[in-house]
């Protein structure tokens, strides 16, 4: 049977708490940058994201896995460390980090301003530890094919995506801010079924019918 997608367009935070846990699933997501929700500030913006990071994790299941992928920013001449950030609202959650992969979004050697030429990709789970035994690669050169400017590179999905079918027994996956759907496409490219939340119309537009081949 060919594998599902659905989007919902909504708030990501209310949809969460409503599903409360997402059974069967694990979550694959990017939250979004301080300059998408420029209301908030910089500071409000910073509490908004590590209580967003910590309500996926509590929506994930122990035998589920929650992987983020995030890039820095500069910002007021100071850099913003979005792995540190997720990764503090795992303590608070109580879940372990099960990888930390850097994804080169530009050649190495690449001059950035603004925005940092690689993002992270970490992953975090409860209870036991999961793909500890095999060897990985820690360092993805490329992200791959991007269908717009602030999406997770079609490599970097499929990445996350193995490492859900090859880790744990979840046979979806859920992004909350899922944008072009570049994490729905390529789960459903791996026979995985998919489900996405945003807020934007149009952007849940985009996700309901993006393909990518892998
Ligand atoms: C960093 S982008 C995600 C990019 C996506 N991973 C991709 O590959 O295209 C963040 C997305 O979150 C959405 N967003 C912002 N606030 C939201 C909220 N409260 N609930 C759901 N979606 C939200 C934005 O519309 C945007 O599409």
């Amino acid at each position: 049977m060919a594998p599902t997608r659905i989007v919902h367009n909504a708030d990501a935070i209310a949809w969460l708490r409503a599903q409360g846990k997402l059974v069967g699933a694990s979550v694959i997501t990017s939250l979004p940058d301080v300059s998408e929700l420029p209301r908030l500030g910089l500071d409000g913006w910073r509490r908004w994201f590590e209580a967003a990071a910590a309500l996926v994790m509590a929506c994930t299941v122990d035998e589920g896995v929650a992987i983020f992928f995030q890039s820095d920013i500069q910002h007021g001449g100071f850099w913003i460390d979005k792995g540190a950030l997720v990764s503090r609202a795992a303590e608070r959650s109580g879940m372990s980090c099960l990888f930390h992969k850097i994804v080169c979004r530009k050649p190495p050697g690449t001059s950035s301003f603004g925005r940092a030429s690689y993002a992270h990709m970490l992953g975090f789970a409860r209870g036991q530890a999961r793909g500890h035994r095999r060897a990985r690669v820690d360092v993805l050169p490329d992200g791959g094919f991007l269908p717009g400017p602030k999406s997770m590179g079609a490599k970097a999905c499929a990445d996350a995506c193995l490492f859900v079918k090859s880790e744990t027994t979840t046979r979806t996956v859920v992004d909350p801010f899922c944008g072009w759907g570049t994490v729905l496409a390529v789960a459903n490219a791996l026979g995985l079924d998919a489900v996405g939340v945003d807020i934007a119309p149009r952007m849940c537009r985009r996700a309901r019918k993006l393909q990518i081949e892998l």
